[in-house]
């Protein structure tokens, strides 16, 4: 009760800031960071210890990599890779990326070309690869998984991993095929949305060049797009990423508005309606140069909102973006009997997962991210 009325003079105080400041001078999202093949080994740092989600995986630094070939700068696009040739029984050589910077909030444009995923039934068994970022203390400053899965999945699933006291109950303004897992974001569980948008993990994702990945986080919401290679908004957003100035390449936003009304008053979370009113106020002043906009992007493929339930300017902070391959392990290791409706099993004539994954080298051939950049913006 004290905590949820504190929580409302909070908002009614940030929403006479905000009005204000719109007034004055409105923040507007800036670039704050491109990284892309150019500086990209320069900006992020291999990360060598045991992983931490107990993959069957040894993760190599940079001077390894670069000379097995598991990280490289393919005509302009990152490369990173695994050991798609020996034998193990210690761990497949593999590379996990963390960003040297941490950010708090902002909005984040990954152009990703391909993910680790195998062709055919049982071509992914034993994969578990992600593009997600966290903060110090895990998991008191939080975790965004942007994009994550396992074996054969086919649609990403997008997760927030809290402290105590975070609980996120509803899909907010997503699209409505997306399906929440679980509300409490406390923990190794975490918080998850489930969701069922064609291409948007695995083999289907690399199958058309991969695409668009955008990651908006606020104090009010935590939103993920995504946006197939081919599609109008991933032309839109890769073509500003090949430009270092962004000038004409953005056309003028086409507010649908529409969709931003339907979804404001039919899927955002009834207990919490102020919260429209933020992104309404912050949606509409803060992007008046030519960074990408998100009011423009249509309904998010997840989309997790702060509430009296979950502070997100407590629970999140001090990001590093990271990318990692890593396999069975805590997640794919423990769903290795029901992998793929059983193919894995079959794939692996009924051997675990580490055995699977140390014997078949060759099945790791398209285990790679193909990253052509990330650009991160903050409201300036
Ligand atoms: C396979 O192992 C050998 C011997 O350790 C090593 O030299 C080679 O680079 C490895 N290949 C890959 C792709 O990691
Ligand atoms: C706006 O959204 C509505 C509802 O989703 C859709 O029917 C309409 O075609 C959209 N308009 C534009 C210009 O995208
Ligand atoms: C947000 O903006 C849309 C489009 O301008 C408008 O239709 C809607 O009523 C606004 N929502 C609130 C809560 O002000």
């Amino acid at each position: 009760m004290i905590l949820s009325s504190l929580g409302v003079a909070g908002l009614g105080l940030g929403l006479a800031n905000l009005a204000l400041g719109a007034a004055v001078a409105a923040p507007t999202y800036q670039l704050v960071d491109n990284y892309d093949a150019s500086n990209f080994f320069s900006s992020f740092d291999f990360f060598t210890a045991r992983d931490p989600t107990n993959g069957f995986v040894q993760y190599i630094d940079q001077k390894t990599a670069t000379a097995r070939g598991l990280a490289s700068r393919p005509h302009g696009a990152v490369y990173l890779g695994v050991d798609a040739v020996n034998k193990t029984t210690s761990g497949r050589a593999s590379v996990r990326l963390t960003s040297k910077k941490a950010y708090t909030r902002g909005l984040f444009i990954a152009d990703i070309e391909h993910m680790p995923a195998g062709i055919g039934p049982g071509g992914s068994c034993g994969l578990w690869p992600a593009f997600w970022s966290f903060g110090p203390g895990w998991p008191n400053s939080g975790e965004i998984d942007i994009l994550e899965g396992v074996h054969g999945e086919l649609h990403n699933t997008v997760t927030l991993h809290t402290g105590a006291g975070c609980v996120v109950p509803c899909t907010g303004d997503a699209v409505e095929s997306t399906q929440l897992l679980r509300a409490d974001c406390f923990g190794h569980m975490g918080c998850t949305q489930k969701t069922r948008v064609p291409g948007s993990y695995g083999a289907g994702f690399n199958a058309v060049g991969g695409g668009v990945y955008a990651l908006e986080w606020t104090d009010q919401a935590i939103r993920v797009w995504f946006f197939p290679r081919g599609s109008e908004k991933a032309n839109e957003l890769s073509s500003s990423s090949a430009s270092a100035s962004f000038g004409d390449d953005i056309p003028n936003a086409h507010t649908n508005t529409t969709t931003s009304s339907s979804s404001s008053s039919s899927s955002f979370c009834n207990s919490y309606d102020d919260d429209d009113d933020i992104d309404n106020l912050t949606r509409q002043s803060r992007f008046q140069n030519t960074a990408p906009n998100p009011s423009t992007f249509g309904r998010p493929i997840a989309a997790f909102l702060a509430s009296p339930t979950c502070s997100f300017a407590d629970h999140f902070k001090e990001h590093n973006l990271v990318f990692d391959t890593t396999f069975c392990g805590d997640w794919a290791g423990a769903v290795w009997a029901d992998a793929d409706g059983g193919m894995c099993l079959r794939a692996a004539a009924g051997k675990s997962c580490q055995e699977y994954v140390g014997q078949n080298p060759r099945a790791f051939m398209e285990a790679y991210w193909l990253i052509r950049s990330i650009k991160v913006y903050q409201l300036m």
